[in-house]
């Protein structure tokens, strides 16, 4: 019989913690897409951003947690509709908030990357065409100068754009997220956008910092990567269909936005001067939660294989198969700033976990950091408060907060730099996948 070792010990270099995103953690009725989303009643739940988890009244609470949790690093949205609520008009008010929160956690020993803008527009943005229109992308660098001179040596670590890709596919192809088009050139336009976006918000955050006489700043984009494997590997279209839809759907996006070569734009870091990087990323930011399968340029799920509560599949190994396709491209390290399951009675989370990261740290890749997805339950843009994918369990009622097993297991992962057997019997031998 084979012996498959249970324990591993982390990276060395390894840091730990948990990601979020404003929109769904902040709560508050704001002039935002994803609320007017769920005014127009998609969220399919009926439920709507406006309570989430009343984060921005309780992140006191929210950051000692984490602290007791014994998180190490945390990645944290500033949401552009409260700082911009209207165009030009700055909320110093909302600046403040974010800089004593950020500072609250750094003090529980909590290192912060901010992420700038995940999916959520202030809809003035939005009605002005947003990120379908070119000349909006200087809004977007006025706000991001905004931010990062409010933050100044406070914050060294950015993601610009979180997931492109599923912003641009969803919003403007499946037309099922905010603003709810369906057309591929349009989604190809927003993908485009978003990559000059990220380019310049790239440069535009070195020079502020440069200005402002402040080094070691480290900026990159969040990759949503998946793993595409032709339904049917003997059927020679299905093998074509699913590598042309990795290169659509992720493969273009990484390159464009990593090496700033865009048509008409020419070769940009040859521009680049002194002491700003060459390249567009200072490590590589890979949010990874599934594989799918694709027939005839289909998105799909294999057939008996392992599914969360959403119905995506569960294949641990993809995360160092993607994190491998990003350093290829070029040898950073490489943060896994999002990866986690919806798993709503928490049973096979730790599984989940445990695989996860020992996939990772039995890899020879360069893996700095993983940041689970996510703390607290919390709205799940479409899906709203009907998935869960946090360690800690929220009563969206009483807004109480209770540690999950999960992230007890987390706990003890950092605690012990892995886990060994005492921590697999105590949280893994037990928990199995649901097939369906
Ligand atoms: C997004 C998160 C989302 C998570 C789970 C990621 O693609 O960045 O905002 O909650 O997936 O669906």
């Amino acid at each position: 019989m084979m012996n498959i070792m249970k324990e591993f010990k982390l990276k060395k270099e390894m840091l730990i913690g948990t990601a979020s995103a404003a929109t769904q953690i902040e709560g508050g009725v704001l002039d935002s897409s994803w609320m007017d989303w769920a005014k127009r009643g998609y969220i399919t739940d009926g439920t709507s951003p406006a309570r989430a988890n009343d984060h921005y009244r309780l992140w006191e609470e929210d950051a000692r947690l984490m602290g007791e949790l014994k998180m190490q690093i945390c990645r944290l949205g500033v949401e552009w509709a409260r700082i911009e609520p209207v165009q030009g008009n700055f909320c110093e008010e909302a600046l403040a908030h974010y800089r004593r929160e950020i500072e609250f956690i750094q003090a529980q020993g909590i290192k912060v990357l901010v992420t700038l803008h995940h999916f959520t527009n202030p809809m003035w943005f939005e009605q002005r065409g947003a990120f379908e229109k070119k000349k909006n992308i200087t809004f977007f660098i006025r706000f991001v100068e905004k931010v990062v001179l409010a933050f100044d040596s406070l914050v060294n670590e950015y993601i610009t754009i979180n997931e492109p890709n599923v912003y641009a596919v969803n919003g403007y192809y499946f037309g099922s997220w905010p603003p709810g088009k369906k057309k591929l050139s349009g989604t190809l336009k927003v993908m485009s956008n978003l990559s000059k976006a990220h380019l310049l918000a790239y440069r535009k955050i070195h020079v502020l910092r440069i200005q402002m006489g402040l080094s070691d700043t480290m900026v990159s984009f969040a990759n949503h990567l998946r793993v595409f494997v032709p339904e049917n590997p003997d059927k020679l279209s299905d093998r074509f269909s699913a590598r042309l839809m990795e290169y659509l759907f992720q493969g273009r996006l990484s390159k464009l936005m990593i090496y700033g070569r865009l048509r008409g734009w020419g070769k940009l870091h040859a521009k680049t001067k002194g002491a700003i990087p060459k390249y567009f990323c200072d490590f590589h930011a890979l949010n990874y939660y599934t594989r799918g399968t694709v027939t005839n340029f289909q998105d799909g799920v294999k057939k008996d294989s392992l599914k969360n509560d959403l119905g995506w599949e569960i294949y641990p190994s993809g995360i160092v198969e993607c994190a491998k396709k990003l350093y290829d491209l070029l040898p950073l390290p490489i943060y896994v700033t999002e990866n986690g399951t919806c798993d709503n009675d928490d049973s096979f989370r730790s599984l989940y976990l445990y695989e996860h990261l020992k996939a990772l740290s039995e890899s020879n890749l360069p893996i700095e950091r993983y940041y689970h997805w996510c703390f607290c339950d919390n709205f799940e843009w479409v899906e709203g408060e009907s998935a869960r994918f946090g360690i800690v369990h929220i009563d969206y009622e009483t807004q109480k907060r209770t540690i999950k097993k999960s992230g007890e297991f987390l706990r003890a992962v950092v605690l012990n730099s892995g886990v060994d057997t005492e921590i697999y019997e105590q949280f893994i031998e037990g928990e199995r996948y649901r097939r369906k």
